[in-house]
């Protein structure tokens, strides 16, 4: 295992000590939360706890339940009482990009109805402003071309279609464009509405205001950050 993929295994393991018995759990989608799920598996075979999982993709939930971890949907669930993700950016202010994956109409979805969020990241992801990482938007497929046109308005970088000429098609048959705003996103509620006043766009990649904890992996150990005043304080 190389020593990414070593503080990806120890930033999604050390987020499942906000796992309690009896809890409905968001699980979010990735590489890093990938371990987080892992986790929850063996401590429900060997500890014996008790929880639901909800999963943000069909990759996830296919993970979850050859893990033997119960799942359960989002309307049948929520509230949940945790969600635990992975992200493409923190800022200082635990604002999010994330949808590196594809998965982030879901993941918006579960974290909403979650009574608190945790993210697992490595430090390469912790930045001053947001935008390094291009921005994900899913779009309905039909209109993916005029979205775009309007996103190359107000976007300074490229607009591109994931996938190219043969799009990535999302688990809810959505198209994702990926905007390079470059780190200027000094106020992603802003952009987030800007963005989603746009008839058909689904859901932006910026989760503002549900972040409330990142537990962060470097070489110099594991960091858990709690948002002040967030949920987790
Ligand atoms: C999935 O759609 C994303 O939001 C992921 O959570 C995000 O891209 C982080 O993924 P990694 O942990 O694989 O970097």
């Amino acid at each position: 295992m190389d020593r990414v993929e070593e503080l990806k295994r120890e930033a999604g393991i050390t987020a499942c000590s906000f796992v309690r018995d009896g809890m409905r759990i968001g699980l979010g989608t990735g590489s890093t939360v990938k371990y987080t799920v892992i986790e929850i598996g063996r401590m429900i075979s060997e500890e014996g706890i008790d929880v639901i999982g909800v999963p943000t993709s069909e990759a996830t939930r296919e993970l979850a339940e050859s893990l033997g971890i119960p799942l359960s949907t989002l309307e049948e669930a929520a509230p949940l009482d945790i969600t635990i993700d992975g992200a493409d950016e923190f800022d200082p202010n635990f604002q999010l990009i994330k949808g590196g994956g594809g998965a982030l109409t879901r993941e918006k979805r579960v974290a909403e109805k979650s009574a608190a969020m945790v993210v697992v990241a490595d430090d390469r992801k912790q930045v001053n402003t947001l935008g390094e990482f291009h921005l994900p938007l899913e779009v309905r497929k039909d209109d993916w071309y005029t979205v775009a046109a309007k996103l190359r308005e107000i976007c300074p970088g490229q607009v591109s279609i994931r996938g190219g000429e043969s799009p990535y098609v999302t688990d809810n048959e959505g198209y994702i464009l990926d905007c390079d705003f470059g780190p200027t996103i000094s106020d992603p509620s802003l952009l987030e509405g800007h963005i989603k006043s746009i008839d058909g766009v689904v859901e932006v990649g910026l989760f503002v205001g549900m972040c409330d904890a990142v537990v962060m992996a470097s070489n110099s150990g594991v960091t858990t950050l709690l948002k002040q005043g967030g949920r987790l304080d």
